[in-house]
């Protein structure tokens, strides 16, 4: 459970989230699914703990001078981490998002002191459907403001730190929390730090633990299908890019997909019946879960992470048109 002493800064208050587990949603189900309630983190999402990771690990390499400026491209909880980190510790952040996000999270970085730079989707793109070709033209923004500006750029695509973040604490904390009776992990991938991170720590204390990658219906590719379908609606992942330079393949025991009604309801069900107000990523892992209890793994104990908080989604149809 969380410290009970005083905390010197909020950055102290990142991670030792609470485990649950999801009795009301699996009854008349044979498994578990265990749920780490990452919403519960400063920023409202586990991506506070990789903007902690990263910016510590980059000091501790003297990347960051005094008053330096840090840019990342975020879909939102990242850049809400990094402004955490950053205001505190006295850097300036710039957070680079794509228009198609959730304008939640804009307003919060701004709050909490990022400048932020939005930039257009594709023609054609509808808002709330990050697609990957929105992402790159993020991605040439940040790079231009990150030389422009001799930034240090936080990458969550491929620094280590992002990695470290969950192997070092998300994975072990689990770990400690369920009495290492954890079966199988699921987890809905975006720059796939949480799934690899938290799978070698899984792996690591016990090989049997089977890891999955979750992804949407019609962009599954990782699991080397077609991208049919890349503007889903489960914001923070499922971008269709199919080299993920954190992942090891060989922790990615199989693949499950999850269409967006899928994890809407689920997002919606965990609501009423758990009382976890969380995001589509969040009811897609345990969507995900649930199908691994009712097919290859029943009787047994899933794990997942819930990613971030329902109120990042006040603005979209998650919580629309409610029957
Ligand atoms: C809401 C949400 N879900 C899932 C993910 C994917 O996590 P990861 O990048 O660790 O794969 C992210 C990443 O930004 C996210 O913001």
């Amino acid at each position: 459970m969380r410290q009970s002493r005083l905390l010197s800064s909020a950055i102290e208050a990142i991670g030792e989230t609470p485990v649950v587990e999801l009795t009301r949603l699996t009854r008349g189900v044979d498994g578990c699914i265990l749920a780490k309630l990452e919403y519960l983190n400063p920023g409202f999402s586990k991506k506070d703990r990789i903007a902690r990771q990263i910016i510590e690990d980059a000091e501790a390499q003297d990347l960051l001078a005094p008053g330096g400026i840090v840019v990342e491209l975020t879909s939102g909880n990242t850049g809400t981490g990094l402004a955490i980190v950053c205001g505190i510790k006295g850097y300036r952040f710039v957070a680079v998002m794509s228009r198609g996000n959730s304008m939640e999270r804009a307003r919060m970085m701004s709050a909490l002191g990022a400048e932020v730079v939005l930039v257009d989707q594709l023609p054609g793109s509808i808002p709330g459907q990050v697609s990957g070709g929105d992402l790159a033209l993020v991605e040439e923004v940040a790079q231009r403001i990150t030389a422009e500006r001799g930034a240090f750029r936080a990458d969550q695509f491929r620094q280590p730190g992002n990695f470290r973040a969950h192997y070092l604490h998300t994975g072990p904390e689990y770990l400690r929390q369920s009495g290492g009776r954890i079966d199988a992990f699921c987890d809905f991938a975006g720059t796939g730090g949480s799934f690899a991170g938290c799978a070698a720590a899984f792996k690591e204390h016990d090989p049997a633990i089977q890891c999955f990658v979750v992804e949407p219906e019609g962009a599954a590719v990782l699991a080397g299908e077609p991208a049919e379908h890349p503007n889903h609606r489960i914001q923070g992942g499922g971008y269709a890019m199919p080299d993920l330079p954190l992942l090891r393949p060989g922790h990615i025991d199989g693949y499950l997909k999850v269409s967006d009604e899928e994890a809407i309801l689920m997002a919606r069900r965990l609501a009423r019946e758990e009382g976890i107000f969380a995001g589509f990523s969040s009811g897609a892992n345990v969507a995900a879960a649930l199908k691994l209890l009712s097919t290859t793994h029943k009787g047994l104990t899933v794990a997942v992470l819930i990613n971030d908080s329902g109120l990042k989604y006040l603005s979209t149809d998650l919580w629309g048109n409610l029957p």
